[in-house]
C-alpha cells in the first residue's frame, strides 16, 4: 500500500516513522511512503503556502494553488488517490477507520498547519475530514502518523504474528484484556492463577471475561446497543 503524505515538514513525519513495526514494514517494501511539500508547488519567490483568512480574524491558512498542484502531481502517478485531510473539525477516528482503509491501494494525507486549509480545497479535494480526537495541536503531521500507523497495523506482513491485530482492543468492539510478563522484582506475586496454569481453554475465558469487564467500566459507550452491554 503506498501513502502520499502532504506535509510543510516531511522530515517530521519520516522521523516518526522510520522506527520499530512502521520502520520495518517501510524498509521491507511492505508500505511505501512518499513526502509532498506544498512548498515545492508555490509560484511565489519565497515558497509561500498560507494567507491572510478572508473576513479577517487570527492567523493565516493554508493557500488552495499549493495544495492543489500538489494534489495534482500526486493524482499523475495515483489517479484514484482516496485523499483524507486530518483536521479537530473531522469525523473521530476509529479502528473501523483505520480497517476500511487498508483496503485501499493509495492513500493521501494532507496535514493542516496555521489556522487550516482553504475550504475550497476541502470541499473539492477530500474525501474524508478525520481527527484523532477533541482537542487541538499545532499540525497534521502527528495525526497523519497515527494514520499510517494504525492503518499500516492492518496490512498483511507489517505485523511479525498476524493474530496479534486481530486481539488487539477495538477489534472486536471491547478494550484487550490485562497482560503480565516475568518480573525479578514482584515474581509471580499478582498475576492472575489461571494464567500459570497451562489450561489454555480457562485462559481463553478469563482473557474475554477480562476485556469485557475493563471495557463495561472504562468505555461503556463502547458497549451500548450490545446484548452484553445490558
Ligand atoms: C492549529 S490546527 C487548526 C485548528 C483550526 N483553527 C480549528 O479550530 O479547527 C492546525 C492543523 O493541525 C491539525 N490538527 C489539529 N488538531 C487536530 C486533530 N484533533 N486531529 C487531526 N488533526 C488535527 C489539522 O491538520 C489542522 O489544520
Amino acid at each position: 500500500m503506498k501513502f502520499n503524505v502532504i506535509t510543510l515538514f516531511p522530515e517530521a513525519v519520516k522521523n516518526m516513522l522510520s522506527f520499530g513495526v512502521i520502520g520495518r514494514a517501510v524498509e521491507a517494501g511492505k508500505i511505501q511512503i512518499q513526502y509532498f511539500n506544498p512548498r515545492d508547488w508555490s509560484d511565489n519567490k519565497h515558497r509561500r503556502v498560507d494567507d491572510r483568512p478572508f473576513g479577517g480574524g487570527a492567523g493565516m491558512l493554508m493557500m488552495y494553488d499549493p495544495l492543489y498542484r500538489t494534489l495534482m502531481a500526486i493524482k499523475e502517478q495515483d489517479a484514484d488517490t482516496r485523499v483524507v485531510y486530518l483536521s479537530p473539525q473531522g469525523q473521530p477516528l476509529k479502528q473501523v477507520d483505520c480497517n476500511y482503509l487498508a483496503t485501499v491501494n493509495s492513500l493521501t494525507l494532507l496535514c493542516g498547519r496555521y489556522e487550516g486549509v482553504d475550504q475550497r480545497f476541502i470541499d473539492r479535494h477530500v474525501d474524508m475530514e478525520l481527527s484523532i480526537g477533541d482537542y487541538v495541536i499545532s499540525g497534521g503531521e502527528l495525526a497523519a502518523a497515527v494514520m499510517v500507523d494504525a492503518v499500516s497495523r492492518q496490512l498483511t506482513g507489517v505485523l511479525g504474528d498476524e493474530s496479534s491485530a486481530q486481539s488487539d482492543s477495538f477489534m472486536t468492539g471491547k478494550l484487550g484484556y490485562p497482560q503480565y510478563t516475568r518480573s525479578e522484582i514482584l515474581g509471580q506475586s499478582g498475576v492472575p492463577t489461571v494464567l500459570l496454569s497451562g489450561d489454555h481453554k480457562k485462559i481463553a475465558s478469563w482473557r474475554a471475561a477480562q476485556a469485557l469487564a475493563k471495557t463495561k467500566q472504562q468505555r461503556p459507550d463502547l458497549m451500548a446497543g450490545t446484548s452484553e452491554g445490558k
